[in-house]
């Protein structure tokens, strides 16, 4: 069955205008609908996601995110909550209040958030991608764990970074597991998506720096210069790092040194290692 999403039609707000629609069925056809945004299919024929919390909810609408759908428990009745709802409505987007067991359907958690939004996805195209100077972006090659991409998101955001490439066949960063652990970051980060040829094509016309890691790295990464001009920061897959193509395509090869029994470093810690690294000179405790 298709989803039933409509696209939204802003409202001029009036405080008489019912604040929300009151739902206590489960078998309530748009409560079905944001249900089936689980699966990564229906994600991405509607071009929605699901992100939780009432702050992380408020801060994205607040910062211009089209939000199509606020979702919240009955009987919440907090000041950010009033301002969140208002802001939904202006946008045209639909307001449910609902009961507990729906929230538990919807976040498939025992103890869920009180406040669930539903967004229009955003995923920038390669072609045309333009990186200043300054700017630090991430290439992911083919990153198959949601936290690890989650959690790759935050970091970036904490650092910094402009935004993630995600180069391949990658875990879908709107999944529900994704967002959850990027910790609302996934409002903060720009993304875009691109085959390994694609990505390999953009790279030619970019003059940044590439900056590859890899197990067979002769540099420490301690050791490059990561200088003032756009950096592009490439980290290999979980299971089989960087193929060679795009470890070609890189202007550096570089590695985290390590002394115990371990092979390699977590994706995301070694990420994570990295970004602290490249931006180092941008870091100061206030
Ligand atoms: C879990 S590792 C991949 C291990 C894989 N078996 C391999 O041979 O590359 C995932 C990615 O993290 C980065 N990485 C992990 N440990 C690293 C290290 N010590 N030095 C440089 N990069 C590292 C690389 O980008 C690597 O492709």
């Amino acid at each position: 069955m298709k989803p039933r999403f409509q696209r939204p039609r802003p409202q001029q707000y009036t405080p008489a205008a019912p604040a929300s629609r009151v739902v206590t069925s489960l078998t309530n056809p748009l409560v079905k609908d944001i249900r089936a945004l689980e699966m990564r299919k229906v994600r991405q024929e509607a071009g929605l996601f699901i992100a939780e919390g009432l702050k992380l909810v408020a801060d994205a609408i607040e910062a211009g995110w089209p939000i199509r759908i606020l979702v919240h428990r009955s009987g919440e009745d907090k000041p950010m909550l009033a301002r969140a709802v208002r802001a939904t409505r202006q946008a045209g987007g639909e307001v449910l209040e609902v009961t507990g067991e729906i929230l538990e359907k919807l976040s498939r958690r025992d103890n869920p958030q009180t406040v669930i939004g539903v967004f229009e996805q955003r995923l920038e195209k390669l072609d045309g991608l333009k990186i200043a100077g300054g700017e630090i972006w991430i290439g992911l090659d083919r990153v198959r764990d949601p936290g690890n991409l989650g959690t790759i998101i935050r970091t970036a955001d904490a650092v910094g970074a402009e935004g993630i490439i995600l180069v391949g066949d990658t875990t879908d960063p709107f999944g529900i597991e994704a967002v959850r652990a990027t910790m609302g970051s996934i409002f903060n980060i720009r993304l875009a998506a691109a085959s390994s040829q694609a990505f390999l094509a953009w790279r030619k016309g970019f003059e940044g720096l590439v900056v590859g890691t890899h197990l067979a790295g002769t540099h420490d990464y301690r050791d490059v210069d990561y200088g003032k001009g756009p950096c592009l920061l490439l980290m290999g897959n979980e299971q089989q790092g960087l193929p060679d193509e795009l470890a070609k395509a890189c202007s550096h090869l570089v590695k985290i040194p390590m002394r115990g029994q371990a092979d390699s470093l977590n994706l995301a810690v070694a990420t994570g290692v990295m970004l602290f690294e490249i931006a180092r000179g941008q870091l100061k405790l206030d």
